[in-house]
């Protein structure tokens, strides 16, 4: 039965707050089954879960080290089962107590290592949700905005890594949603490029017209995962908002033959 025509189960990692908890919100509303993680902020996680429905598990874990992953697994296994959509949400890579390389290990190593535990835990036609900026998904293409070019690195080397997952995912039938957005309103990345420069956010604002929040972004990948993937491809690329601004004529850098890309949203 289609995704459309029932309630499924997600597994959102980085839902305690910002897009993640949107989405999570979203879900809950249709009925879903919804899992979700934090990292640090236990009692935020907990008052969030408390605003959604009974149907909905939080649960704890550093996606950079494999025991909590392993211990998330179970979790899982136990509450939650088989699962139709993941979603790759937690990020990060600026945090003033971690190394060098930590970027890159939650961006792309720590997604990879979460795409293989789960993927055995998707349905046939589960979708997995790797969220991306347009700075990251674009990059080469731009030149990334300071201080944000650490995550974009890193969070581009994230999305390449998945798509070379990709005959992997095919086996389980499971397919890949890259979402790539503008910068978000409110999040933590918006305030760290206002916090470099207080009129960051508003001049790109002015270039692009309005930023989407949050819950756009949120709405965007429910109706993305409710819907068919066309011509039965393996992977989709969708953009919340479409290239504008700085990004306005650029393409799908990364675009295969079996990707549909689509300006889905604006
Ligand atoms: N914000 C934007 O402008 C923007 C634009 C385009 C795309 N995106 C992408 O959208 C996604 C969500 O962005 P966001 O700004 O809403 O949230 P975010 O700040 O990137 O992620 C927040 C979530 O990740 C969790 N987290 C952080 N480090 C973790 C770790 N080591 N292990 C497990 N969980 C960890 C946090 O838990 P705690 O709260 O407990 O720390 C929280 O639930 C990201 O992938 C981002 O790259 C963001």
């Amino acid at each position: 039965m289609n995704l459309a025509e029932r309630e499924g189960c997600a597994l959102i990692i980085g839902g305690s707050r910002g897009i993640g908890a949107a989405v999570a919100s979203n879900l809950d509303k249709l009925g879903w089954r919804v899992g979700f993680t934090f990292h640090k902020h236990a009692r935020r996680a907990e008052k969030f879960r408390k605003s959604l429905s009974k149907n909905c598990h939080v649960f704890q874990v550093d996606i950079c080290d494999l025991k909590s992953i392993d211990q998330l697994e179970q979790y899982v296994a136990t509450s939650l089962g088989q699962i139709d959509v993941l979603v790759l949400s937690a990020s990060g890579g600026l945090e003033w107590d971690k190394s060098s390389d930590y970027a890159f290990e939650i961006n792309v190593n720590a997604q990879k290592r979460l795409c293989e535990k789960f993927l055995p835990y998707l349905v046939q036609d589960g979708r997995i949700v790797f969220l991306t900026s347009h700075e990251a998904h674009f990059y080469n293409q731009i030149e990334p905005y300071e201080p944000y070019a650490p995550i974009a690195i890193t969070k581009k080397a994230g999305e390449m890594a998945l798509r070379q997952l990709l005959p992997k995912f095919a086996a389980y039938g499971v397919k890949l949603e890259i979402v790539s957005a503008d910068i978000v309103e409110g999040t933590a990345t918006a305030k760290l490029l206002e916090r470099n420069d207080p009129a960051h956010i508003a001049k790109h604002r002015a270039q692009i017209g309005q930023l989407p929040d949050p819950e756009d972004v949120a709405k965007h990948i429910v109706q993305t995962c409710l819907s068919d993937v066309d011509n039965n491809a393996n992977i989709r690329t969708t953009y919340v908002w479409s290239p504008r601004g700085r990004y306005a004529g650029l393409v799908n850098p990364c675009s295969s033959p079996d990707d549909v890309t689509t300006n889905a949203t604006n």
